[in-house]
């Protein structure tokens, strides 16, 4: 079993462009159109004192089967960027295209069915649900993105396989460590086969190993198509990213 079989042959196809269902919308990202295309992208929160000027003009371009690491100091506007990318946050101005559709311009509820599709989402604290076995925690995203259970319970077993975990199907998530959390965390992030797999600080709550064995994993995952934007304090995790993109003051510095 290659990570290839399970990202779905990991290759991009054309962008569909004027398709209006998520599920319809292609791996999108031919050298002329990336994966994500951000432009003038901004967004202002409202705080006690003053508005916090999260995004204050962002462009951005990633290809289909880049690996990119954001870097930046805390409060540039990270994690705000990450949240716009998977449509989980609004923009006041700009636009943000991603997998050949403009998502900046959807609602909510088209953009559920647009992250179920096409972002795998990973988060610094792993968010598992803890009363379910590990196996459970890839099965229901599955379900929930309409594969049925017999080939959802399949993909997970193949895909605990891949990341280690083939021996721990049956625990549950608080009985792993903190590193096999992760890598369960990552394994459900791929089981509908996003176009992006998104992370959050994936490493920040692990110890260096834990760290480096994620690395390796997301480096894996690169080589073999998966396109993977990653935040990270890293040095190490930037340093294994195929490019950097550093963030100051809510702007892709430099
Ligand atoms: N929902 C919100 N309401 C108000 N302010 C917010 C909200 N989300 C983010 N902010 C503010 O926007 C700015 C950017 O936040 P963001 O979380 O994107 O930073 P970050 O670069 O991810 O930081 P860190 O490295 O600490 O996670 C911060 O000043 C933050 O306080
Ligand atoms: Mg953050």
């Amino acid at each position: 079993m290659t990570t290839t079989d399970l990202l779905g042959g990991g290759g991009p196809e054309p962008a569909a462009g004027t398709a209006t269902d998520p599920a319809a919308v292609t791996a999108g990202g031919t050298d002329a159109a990336p994966v994500v295309r951000l432009r003038g992208v901004r967004r202002t929160f409202d705080a006690d004192l003053a508005p916090v000027r999260a995004l204050r003009g962002v462009d951005l371009d990633v290809a289909a089967g880049d690996f990119v690491a954001v870097t930046g100091p805390s409060g540039c506007g990270k994690s705000t960027l990450l949240n716009v990318i998977a449509g989980l946050e609004t923009v006041d101005d700009g636009t943000v295209d991603v997998a050949g559709d403009r998502i900046s311009e959807r609602d909510a509820d088209w953009l559920a069915r647009f992250r179920r599709h096409h972002v795998g989402i990973v988060f610094q604290f792993f968010n598992l649900i803890d009363g379910v076995s590990a196996l459970q925690n890839i099965v229901l995203p599955a379900s929930i993105g309409g594969m049925r259970r017999r080939a959802a319970e399949s993909r997970a077993r193949d895909l605990l396989d891949l990341l280690g975990l083939a021996d721990r199907a049956d625990q549950l998530p608080s009985t792993l460590s903190g590193g096999q959390r992760q890598r369960l965390a990552i394994a459900r992030a791929l089981v509908n086969s996003p176009t992006l797999l998104l992370a959050d600080e994936p490493t920040g709550a692990l110890d260096s190993e834990g760290g480096l064995e994620i690395l390796e994993l997301f480096r894996r995952l690169h080589a073999d198509g998966q396109t993977i934007i990653v935040i990270t304090h890293s040095a190490d995790v930037a340093a294994g990213a195929r490019r950097v993109v550093p963030m100051r003051d809510g702007r892709i510095a430099g």
